[in-house]
């Protein structure tokens, strides 16, 4: 995998009392398997980083409601979650490293929520340009008000572990800024709770389609799977799209913006074959296929041992969900702690401390 490299903004982490392990949080909506975009957009700093940290991975089926909330899309979870922790540890993650949690069956997520969104105007939100993308992109014409409070449950998922380190592909970098800011918001308002968490970004460019069109993505249907096998991988990559001016090989062609020359980038692990296709495709020496082939054949190398690991763990019949059971029961005691922790800071717990004393009086005469 060519250079990933990692900028992590320590300068404010600390600004709350912080737990002593620093904690890393992140994860998906669980609307199926992951692709070739999230390893280059997140995976890939998940397995690098989360052995420094202790690692929380978030399968957000709250959020995948804000857009997909049929009760058939909410019955698929259960596969989908399977799926994304497989091809989790199927890319490296130490399943000994990493507790990954369904969000919804940590109720008091959506109570850390609430307590959050007090903090937030909705003109910041609507500034947000992601969240009007999906909108569009789930066909809606009006903005769901659960969407617009979309980046506030994103904060609490994060604030909810106490997190230090959020890595997250760009689209997302907008959501863990507004986490950013309710950290320090509530912190200067009612008492250090929350470190503020820093944004651990890819350093590389957001993989496009193998259309060409905008970013890898499910919805769009163009993406390459993790599990996908050679044969298909193969297909998808010869169908790509790319120089659209070159009609025959013996047209100089451009390679910049080629996105079958930004899948060679991430993924061709013999930078010199790349640099002599690129140079050829420049001086219109090369044919497509044969660019394509090396690129399919590239992918598939990359590809062998992570979808080996995959079915290894797979033949371990209800690992998955027994990662996922036993992380959820963990984060939850963490959430409550911390829930806890905000009530009382808040002066919540004393207002109701009060209402018992109150009570007992009456009680007592
Ligand atoms: N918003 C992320 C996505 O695009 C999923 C997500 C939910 C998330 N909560 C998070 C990512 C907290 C990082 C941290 O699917």
């Amino acid at each position: 995998m060519a250079g990933h490299t990692v900028t992590i903004t320590h300068a404010d982490a600390g600004a709350g009392p912080g737990p002593s392990a620093p904690r890393m949080l992140t994860g998906d909506r669980p609307t199926g398997r992951l692709h070739l975009g999230h390893y280059v957009g997140s995976l890939a700093n998940r397995v690098r980083l989360h052995r420094r940290y202790e690692s929380f991975f978030i399968v957000a089926d709250l959020h995948m409601l804000t857009t997909k909330n049929s009760p058939a899309d909410i019955a698929a979870v259960r596969r989908n979650a399977t799926d994304m922790v497989l091809d989790s540890l199927a890319v490296g993650l130490d399943p000994a490293h990493s507790v990954f949690f369904l969000q919804s069956a940590v109720p008091e997520i959506a109570q850390v929520s609430l307590l959050l969104a007090s903090l937030v105007t909705v003109p910041r939100l609507e500034r947000i340009p992601s969240l009007k993308e999906m909108a569009r992109d789930a066909g809606k014409r009006e903005m769901p008000f659960a969407l617009l409070g979309y980046p506030v449950l994103q904060a609490a998922d994060i604030l909810s572990v106490k997190a230090a380190a959020v890595p997250v592909g760009s689209d997302n970098a907008p959501h863990v800024e507004v986490a950013r800011e309710v950290a320090r918001r509530f912190n200067r308002r009612y008492g250090p709770v929350f470190p503020v968490p820093a944004l651990v970004r890819a350093d590389v460019p957001s993989l496009p389609g193998t259309d060409g069109q905008g970013k890898m993505s499910k919805s769009l249907g163009n993406a390459i799977y993790l599990s996908d096998p050679p044969e298909e991988v193969h297909s998808k990559v010869l169908r790509m799209y790319t120089d659209p001016a070159r009609t025959r090989p013996g047209v100089p062609g451009t390679v910049e913006g080629n996105p079958v020359f930004a899948y060679h980038a991430a993924f061709n692990d013999r930078p010199a074959e790349v640099a002599d296709l690129a140079e050829r495709y420049r001086s219109g020496q090369v044919g497509d296929v044969e660019v394509k082939e090396k690129l399919a054949a590239a992918i598939n190398r990359f590809l062998a041992p992570v979808q080996e690991r995959r079915a290894r763990f797979q033949a371990n019949e209800g690992l998955a969900e027994e990662l996922i059971v036993s992380g959820t029961a963990r984060t939850r005691r963490e959430v409550r702690r911390t829930l806890a922790g905000m009530r009382a800071a808040m002066g919540f717990t004393a207002v109701f401390t009060g209402l018992r004393r109150g009570a007992r009086r009456a009680a007592a005469r």
